[in-house]
C-alpha cells in the first residue's frame, strides 16, 4: 500500500460507525476493523466518501496507518478495551498513540497509560459525548493523556467535534485519566439534570397537566435560561404519542430507569474524597429505587400517603417549578464542579473547570446556554470557592430560593417524592448556614469515644474533651 490513513478506528457498534463516518465527511481517510467482517462492511457501505477502508486482520489495519500511528478505539468499557490493548499493543512501535473513546473508569485509564508508556506507546482516554447523533454531526470530546499526543490528535478533533461561536467543543483536559474523569462527572450532572425535570414532570402531572401541556411548558422553558438539549428533548418526547394505541408514550413506558454504572462511579469517588454530591447521589438512588417496581406495586397497597394533588393556579405552579428546577440545576452543577476542583487538586491535573464549562456548550448531553454563565464565573483565572458563590448564581440562587421553598414543601404535602429537588434545597441550605448542629454532633463523639472538639472561643486547632457523666444501663 502506497498511501496510509491519518487515523484507525476499532469497534463499529453505534458510536464507531457515526465516528468513522463524521472523520471520513470532514475529509480524513479511515482505516476500519470489527471483531465482527459484517459490521466493517456496513459501515464501507454506509459511507459516501470513499474514504472509509475496511480491514479484516488487524495486521494489516495497523499497516494501513501513517506514523505515528493513531487508533481509536470505540469498544465497551471494561474487559473490552483490555481484550482490544492486548491484541493491538504488540503491533504498535513507540510514539503511536492509541485513544480509548469509551466511556472507561479513569482509574482503568491510568493504569492502562502506565502500562503502555513503558512499551512507549501514548495512551489517551478520551471521554465522548453526544450519543449517535453527536457522534454523527459533532460530538463533545474530552481527551486526556500526554499533551504531544493531544497536538497530533489536535486537527481530527476539532474537526469532527460540535463548534460553539466557532468554538470547537474538545480541549485537551489533563494527563492521565483526567478525560475519562471529567466525563464521568459529565454524566454524574446528566444523571441529576435528568432527574430535575423528572421530578418537574412529575409535579405537572400532580397538577393537573397532560402531557400536550406538559411539552409546551418545556418548549417554552426551552427559551429562557432553562435552555439545554434535555429540556427540548423533554419537549418532544412529551408530546410524542405511541404509535399502536395513540396514548402519550411515556404513558406506556415502563417506569424502571436503567443505568450502566457511570453515576454510581461518580458517587464512590466523591464518598472516596470527601466531596457532597448530595442530588447527583438523590438521581442514582431514584434510578434504583424505581427499578424496584415489583416491591413498589406491593408497597403501593399498603404503605399510606396524601393524594398526589397539588391545587394551585396551573400559571403559578409552573412558575415555581421553573425556578425551582434552574435552581437545583446550580446547586446539582456546583457539586460537580467541587469533585472536579478537589481531584483536580488531589492528583496535580490542573483542571481548568472554565474551559470545561465552554467545551461541555455544544455536543454532549448536558449542553446547555447555562453553561456560559459558568464559563463566565471561571473566566480570567476567577476561581469561585463554589460556584454558589459567584455573583451570578447567588443572584439566581437568593432570587429563586422562595419558589424552591414552595415547591419542594408542596412536594412532600402531596407526598411526591422529589430527592433531587431537596438534596439540592437542603444542600443550599446546609452551605449557607454560619452554624450547623455539628456542635452537638462533636459532644457525641467526644462523649462515646473521647474523639475531642475545638471551641468556639478559642483557635482553630487546640482539641478538648469533657468528662462527660457516666451513663447507667
Ligand atoms: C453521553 C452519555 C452516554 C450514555 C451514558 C448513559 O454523554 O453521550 O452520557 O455516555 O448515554 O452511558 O448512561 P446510563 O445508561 O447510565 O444512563
Amino acid at each position: 500500500m502506497t498511501t496510509k490513513h491519518p487515523i484507525g478506528l476499532i469497534g463499529l457498534g453505534v458510536m464507531g460507525r457515526s465516528l468513522a463516518l463524521n472523520l471520513a465527511d470532514h475529509g480524513f481517510d479511515v482505516s476500519l476493523h470489527d471483531r465482527s467482517p459484517q459490521a466493517v462492511a456496513r459501515s464501507v457501505a454506509d459511507d459516501t466518501t470513499g474514504r472509509l477502508h475496511g480491514f479484516e486482520s488487524l495486521a494489516d489495519f495497523v499497516d494501513s496507518l501513517a506514523a505515528p500511528r493513531k487508533v481509536l478505539m470505540m469498544v465497551n468499557a471494561g474487559a473490552p478495551v483490555d481484550d482490544v490493548i492486548a491484541k493491538i499493543a504488540p503491533l504498535l512501535s513507540p510514539g503511536d498513540i492509541l485513544v480509548d473513546g469509551g466511556n472507561s473508569l479513569f482509574a482503568d485509564t491510568e493504569r492502562r497509560s502506565a502500562e503502555l508508556a513503558a512499551s512507549g506507546l501514548c495512551f489517551v482516554g478520551a471521554g465522548v459525548s453526544g450519543g449517535e447523533e453527536g457522534a454523527r454531526k459533532g460530538p463533545a470530546i474530552m481527551p486526556g493523556g500526554p499533551v504531544e499526543a493531544w497536538t497530533a490528535l489536535r486537527p481530527m478533533f476539532e474537526a469532527i467535534s460540535a463548534k460553539v461561536d466557532g468554538e470547537p467543543c474538545v480541549s485537551h483536559i489533563g494527563p492521565g485519566g483526567a478525560g475519562h474523569y471529567v466525563k464521568m462527572v459529565h454524566n454524574g450532572i446528566e444523571y441529576g439534570d435528568m432527574q430535575l425535570i423528572c421530578e418537574a414532570y412529575a409535579l405537572m402531572r400532580a397538577a393537573g397537566l397532560d402531557t400536550d401541556a406538559m411539552a409546551a411548558v418545556f418548549d417554552e422553558w426551552n427559551r429562557g435560561e432553562l435552555r439545554s438539549y434535555l429540556i427540548e428533548i423533554t419537549a418532544r418526547i412529551l408530546a410524542q404519542r405511541d404509535p399502536d394505541t395513540g396514548a402519550p408514550i411515556v404513558d406506556v413506558i415502563l417506569d424502571k430507569a436503567g443505568q450502566k454504572g457511570t453515576g454510581q462511579w461518580t458517587l464512590m469517588n466523591a464518598a472516596q474524597n470527601a466531596v457532597v454530591v448530595s442530588t447527583m447521589g438523590a438521581a442514582v438512588d431514584a434510578r434504583v429505587l424505581s427499578s424496584m417496581k415489583a416491591t413498589r406495586l406491593v408497597a403501593s397497597t399498603r404503605l399510606q400517603g396524601p393524594e398526589a394533588r397539588i391545587d394551585l393556579p396551573v400559571a403559578e405552579w409552573v412558575e415555581l417549578l421553573r425556578q425551582a428546577l434552574y435552581a437545583s440545576k446550580i446547586v446539582s452543577y456546583a457539586q460537580g464542579l467541587d469533585l472536579m476542583r478537589t481531584m483536580s487538586a488531589q492528583r496535580g491535573w490542573n483542571l481548568d473547570l472554565g474551559a470545561i464549562a465552554r467545551l461541555w456548550r455544544g455536543g454532549c448531553i448536558i449542553r446547555a446556554q447555562f453553561l456560559n454563565r459558568i464559563a463566565e464565573a471561571h473566566a480570567d483565572g476567577q476561581a469561585p470557592a463554589s460556584l454558589m458563590l459567584a455573583p451570578y448564581f447567588e443572584t439566581a440562587l437568593n432570587g429563586a430560593q422562595p419558589a424552591w421553598r414552595r415547591v419542594v414543601a408542596q412536594a412532600m404535602l402531596a407526598g411526591v417524592p422529589v430527592p433531587a429537588m431537596s438534596a439540592s434545597l437542603a444542600f443550599f441550605d446546609a452551605f449557607r448556614s454560619a452554624r450547623l448542629p455539628a456542635d452537638l454532633l462533636q459532644a457525641q463523639r467526644d462523649f462515646f469515644g473521647a474523639h475531642t472538639y475545638e471551641r468556639i472561643d478559642r483557635p482553630a486547632g487546640q482539641f478538648f474533651h469533657t468528662v462527660w457523666p457516666e451513663v447507667q444501663g
